[in-house]
C-alpha cells in the first residue's frame, strides 16, 4: 500500500486532514514540492507548495470548534449538557436587548429580509467608525472569505499560519498557489515581521492573510509591525486581509481608521464571537471605497436574514452589554490563566483574546487523548492539533464565567488521577 505524504512538523499522514462534517481532504503529490488537494466527490481542488516553513501546515486546519450537534449526537446526550471551551463565544450569551428583538420581530420572517441591510449597515457604521459604503455584509466572515476568494481570484496567496482554517479552503478552491509562513513558538507566536517581508518581496503575492489577534495563539500584532505590514503590502502591491474576528476583545486595537489610506487593506470583522450569535450569522468586510464595486459584485440578494439583521443591530446598540463582556472577559481570563499556570503539565500562553492556546508539557499525553478525557466529563476543549503550524500538543480552551472555569481547571486537575 502506498505510504501518504506526511506532514512535516506532525508526521500525520496527510490523508488525516478532516473537514467540517467528517469529509476528508485528498492530497496527492503531483511533484516534490507541490502538492493536490481534492475534496472528496466534489470539484473542490487547489495547489499547494511544499517545502521549509511554507509547506502544507495549512491543510490540517480545517476543522473547527464548538461542535456542540455533533458531539452530542455521538454521546447520546443533549447539546445544552455539554460545557463547549471548544468555541470562543462571549460566555454571556446574547445581549439581553438583542434576544428581546430577535423575539419581537419574529413576524417579520413573513417578508424578505431587506437585501441592502440598509439598518444593519449604519449600525455597524457608527460601532465601527466608518462610512456605510466601506462596509460589505455577508453571512458570517466564513461566507465572505469563500466570496472574497471567488471575487479576487488571487493566483498565489501567503498565509501567516496557525489560521482559521476556511481560509486555506477557501483559496484552494479557487485554484490559488498558496503559501504559508510559520509564526514561531519559541518567538511566542509574535508576527516576524522582518521574515514576512522578505517573504512578500522575494516573490510576487497577490494576497497576504493575517489575523490580528491571531486565533489560535491569542497574539496581538504590535503596531509598528502593522505599519509596516501596512507598507510593504502597499510597495509590493499586494491584498492584505487582515481577520479580526476577535479585535473587539481588545479595545482600540483595530486596524479600520486605517481603511481611508490603505487601498491594499481588506478588513474581515465578525460578529459571531464577541456578540455571542454564532447560530445568527453576520459578518462584515470592510474596505478602501475604490474597492468596493469589485468587492460587491457577484454578491446574492438576501444573504443576511431579518432576524440576524435585528439581532445584530441590537446587539451593536448595546453598550452596557458591550461593557460587561469587555470585563467579564478580562477577569476571568486572568483567573483561568493562573488556574492553568498552576497546572505542571501545561504552560498556557498569553492571550489578549477569550480564549487560551496550552502547550501540554507531559510527553505521554497528545491533545488528542486530552480532549477525549475531557468529553468522558461533558467538557470540550480544542484539540489544535489540525492547526497548520501547531502539533499534536497544542489545546486551545474559551474563557467563560468564573464557575463554568472553575469545572474546568477542577476537570483538568483531575483528568489522570
Ligand atoms: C479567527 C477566525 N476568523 C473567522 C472565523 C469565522 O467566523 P464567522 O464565520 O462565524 O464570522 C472564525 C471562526 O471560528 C475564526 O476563529
Amino acid at each position: 500500500m502506498p505510504v501518504p505524504p506526511m506532514d512535516e512538523n506532525t508526521r500525520l499522514p496527510l490523508d488525516k486532514v478532516e473537514l467540517q462534517g467528517g469529509t476528508r481532504l485528498e492530497p496527492r503529490q503531483t511533484s516534490p514540492n507541490r502538492l493536490l488537494v481534492q475534496r472528496e466527490g466534489t470539484s473542490f481542488s487547489g495547489g499547494l507548495r511544499l517545502g521549509t516553513n511554507h509547506s502544507i501546515e495549512p491543510l490540517t486546519s480545517t476543522s473547527h470548534g464548538g461542535n456542540v450537534y455533533q458531539v452530542s449526537r455521538k454521546l447520546g446526550t443533549s447539546p445544552h449538557q455539554l460545557l463547549d471551551f471548544s468555541a470562543s463565544i462571549n460566555p454571556l450569551g446574547l445581549s439581553r436587548a438583542a434576544k428581546r428583538r430577535l423575539i419581537e420581530s419574529v413576524d417579520l420572517v413573513h417578508h424578505y429580509p431587506d437585501s441592502e441591510a440598509l439598518e444593519l449597515k449604519s449600525a455597524l457604521a457608527r460601532y465601527y467608525a466608518v462610512p456605510a459604503g466601506q462596509i460589505l455584509i455577508g453571512r458570517g466572515t466564513t461566507e465572505l472569505l469563500y466570496h472574497l476568494a471567488r471575487a479576487l481570484r488571487p493566483q498565489r496567496v501567503l498565509l501567516v499560519v496557525p489560521l482559521f482554517g476556511e481560509f486555506l479552503v477557501a483559496l484552494a478552491s479557487t485554484k490559488a498557489e498558496i503559501e504559508s509562513e510559520c509564526l514561531s513558538e519559541a518567538r511566542g507566536f509574535a508576527l516576524d515581521i522582518a521574515r514576512i517581508e522578505q517573504r512578500l518581496t522575494a516573490k510576487k503575492f497577490d494576497l497576504c492573510v493575517v489575523a490580528n489577534p491571531n486565533n489560535p495563539t491569542g497574539e496581538l500584532i504590535h503596531q509598528k509591525a502593522i505599519d509596516r505590514l501596512f507598507s510593504v503590502a502597499e510597495e509590493r502591491q499586494t491584498d492584505l486581509l487582515v481577520d479580526e474576528a476577535f479585535i473587539d476583545f481588545v479595545p482600540g486595537a483595530s486596524a479600520v481608521n486605517r481603511l481611508h489610506e490603505n487601498q491594499r487593506l481588506l478588513i474581515l470583522r465578525s460578529l459571531t464571537k464577541f456578540f455571542g450569535m454564532p447560530g445568527c450569522r453576520v459578518g462584515c468586510l470592510l474596505a478602501h471605497p475604490s474597492r468596493m464595486a469589485e468587492l460587491s459584485s457577484g454578491r446574492e440578494p438576501w444573504l443576511v436574514d431579518t432576524l440576524a439583521q435585528v439581532t445584530a443591530i441590537a446587539s451593536l446598540e448595546d453598550q452596557h452589554y458591550q461593557a460587561a463582556t469587555a470585563a467579564l472577559v478580562s477577569r476571568e481570563r486572568g483567573y483561568l490563566m493562573e488556574g492553568l499556570q498552576a497546572i505542571s503539565w501545561l504552560k498556557p500562553y498569553p492571550s489578549v483574546a477569550n480564549f487560551i492556546l496550552m502547550r501540554i508539557l507531559d510527553p505521554m499525553v497528545s491533545a488528542e487523548q486530552l480532549t477525549a478525557r475531557l468529553l468522558a466529563d461533558r467538557i470540550l476543549i480544542r484539540n489544535c492539533s489540525t492547526f497548520g503550524g501547531l502539533d499534536s500538543r497544542f489545546v486551545r480552551v474559551a474563557v467563560r464565567t468564573r464557575e463554568e472555569n472553575d469545572k474546568l481547571l477542577a476537570a483538568l486537575e483531575n483528568a489522570w488521577s
